[in-house]
């Protein structure tokens, strides 16, 4: 990771957060990067953030350049969603460290099972994470019925 004792003008360097409360305009504009995300709104984002328990972001001086998000109990059980870094910043490890940061959080420390759906298993391995035999099913209510 480039951190904190990298900096030079050539080299952005990146910090880290576990705060909840951040721009919800700056996560939608992240959000409209990712194809499973492109559609999400301001209040929405807002409403997600509050009832989100962990939030992990990486940040260039005052621009939200990455997230991940976790839902959890807290002991047995946390699902990790939104991994997201922004196209202009990838490949510096802040995807990583992003994972590592949610994997070592203090509030976080006795869950048993971390669980992530992901379009990139190749990311995910290289952080340790597997298949296994596990498989998932999803449920999802439609556009029009979320309205009514
Ligand atoms: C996947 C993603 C979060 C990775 O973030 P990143 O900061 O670019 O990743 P890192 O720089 O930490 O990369 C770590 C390693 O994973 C690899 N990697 C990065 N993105 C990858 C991807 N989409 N698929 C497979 N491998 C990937 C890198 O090549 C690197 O490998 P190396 O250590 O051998 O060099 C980022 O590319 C992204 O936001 N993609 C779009 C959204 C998405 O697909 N999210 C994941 C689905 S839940």
């Amino acid at each position: 990771m480039q951190g904190t004792s990298a900096i030079s003008p050539l080299t952005p360097y990146f910090l880290f957060s576990d705060r909840k409360d951040i721009d919800a305009a700056q996560l939608v504009a992240l959000y409209r990067q990712a194809p499973w995300a492109n559609t999400r709104n301001i209040e929405d984002a807002h409403e997600m953030l509050s009832h989100t328990d962990v939030v992990i972001t990486a940040w260039n001086e005052n621009r939200l350049v990455g997230l991940g998000r976790v839902l959890t109990d807290y002991v047995y059980r946390a699902s990790i969603w939104d991994v997201i870094v922004d196209t202009t910043y990838q490949g510096q490890d802040i995807g990583t460290e992003i994972i590592q940061r949610i994997l070592q959080h203090p509030d976080l420390k006795r869950v048993e099972l971390f669980w992530l759906c992901t379009r990139s298993p190749d990311f995910y391995e290289k952080l340790g994470f597997s298949s296994k035999e596990q498989t998932g099913m999803v449920w999802a209510r439609s556009k029009h019925a979320r309205q009514e």
